[in-house]
């Protein structure tokens, strides 16, 4: 068995990936069809072709506004169905799906539409294609925290549904620090607490810092940057947060899929691991990811065993389910030796 092949049917996990990030154009046209929208695109190649960014903000500004299609309880369901269809081509087994309700609230659409839609495809995804998942709300930091604070409330009816809640959106100028409140509230609500930090924004390392004594998270969303500060690092290393990171979303930014960091991650105890972000506008899916860094890196099979392991490690469940699919993962790498022996 080759690397790809190695790769492709690894049992995984994904921990960052952003649910509106995984509407495909058929998707767009179909719901844009259903609810009688007007795409300003005749076909998939004109849509893709639209799809250019080099930035975070050049990319939210496309992200944000193909949302529109997504107006009923059914639209969300529809939507995160097919992500977790197309994760089980992948081989992902577990997933923690983020969603950006303040995206939906700002247009007129109920959270509970949103939330309700989501949560029966969850439900459905793990009975038909034996893909667990759990939901990790995102505020917008480019809004406010006082919004921030009205949609954790909104969220207090259905806390059995969300495992964690993010931040997302345009980093600059929005530090953590901005939501002290709401991530102390979540908190005691009983949520894990995770923050993007993005590559290369400004003030990252304040940011970093802030995420980690201010905030006390238990995840960060890429933080590659915490490579320039050893203290950070060991912080990190010490603390074992997870990292998630996802080189084809950093080559949008960086222009390289970042595999010289995440190696140097892994070389100093990083618990980083591998994620596709917006899979459907990046055109990468996980496996996509993982082939590209391997290749762009020429990582081993260990060392791609480690970044897989580490995502389970790093993820929202109990120890005994973390344990289980530790166990599949590792009965896999060992037939896998035995192929390749
Ligand atoms: N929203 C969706 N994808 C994002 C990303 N990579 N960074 C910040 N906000 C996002
Ligand atoms: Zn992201």
């Amino acid at each position: 068995m080759n690397l790809t092949d190695f790769i492709q049917h690894m049992p995984k996990a994904e921990l960052h990936v952003h649910l509106e990030g995984t509407m495909e154009p058929e998707l767009r046209f179909a719901l844009a069809e259903r609810n009688n929208i007007n795409l300003p695109y005749k076909s998939k190649e004109e849509m893709l072709e639209a799809y250019t960014f080099h930035d975070l903000p050049s990319f939210l500004a496309i992200y944000y506004a193909a949302m529109n299609v997504l107006q009923t309880e059914d639209d969300f369901y529809q939507l995160t169905y097919d992500y977790l269809k197309r994760a089980k081509q992948d081989n992902i087994i577990y997933c923690e799906l983020f969603f950006d309700p303040q995206a939906h609230t700002s247009r007129g659409i109920d959270f509970e539409t949103v939330i309700t839609g989501i949560n029966r495809a969850q439900q459905e995804a793990k009975q038909l294609l034996g893909v667990r998942s759990q939901l990790i709300m995102c505020f917008l930091r480019d809004m406010s925290a006082e919004s921030a604070m009205e949609h954790l409330h909104m969220a207090i009816p259905f806390m059995d549904w969300l495992v964690g809640v993010g931040l997302d959106s345009d980093e600059k100028g929005n530090p953590p620090l901005k939501f002290e409140k709401v991530f102390a509230l979540a908190r005691k609500l009983g949520l894990k607490l995770t923050m993007h930090c993005d590559v290369n924004q400004e003030n990252t390392l304040l940011h970093l810092e802030q995420c980690l004594e201010d905030i006390q998270v238990d995840r960060i969303d890429h933080g590659v940057n915490a490579l320039e500060d050893e203290e950070i690092v060991s912080k990190l290393v010490q603390r074992q947060l997870g990292l998630t990171v996802c080189p084809v979303s950093n080559q949008f930014v960086v222009q390289s899929l970042t595999s010289n960091e995440i190696r140097a991650m892994l070389d100093k105890g990083l618990r980083v691991m591998i994620n596709s972000d917006d899979p459907a506008y990046f055109r990468a899916y996980l496996n996509d990811n993982l082939i590209a860094l391997q290749q762009e890196g020429a990582f081993s099979a260990d060392e791609i065993t480690t970044l897989v392991e580490n995502s389970f490690h790093a993820s929202w469940l109990s120890t005994s389910a973390k344990q289980a699919y530790l166990s599949q993962l590792n009965s896999y790498c060992l037939q896998h030796q035995a192929i390749s022996a």
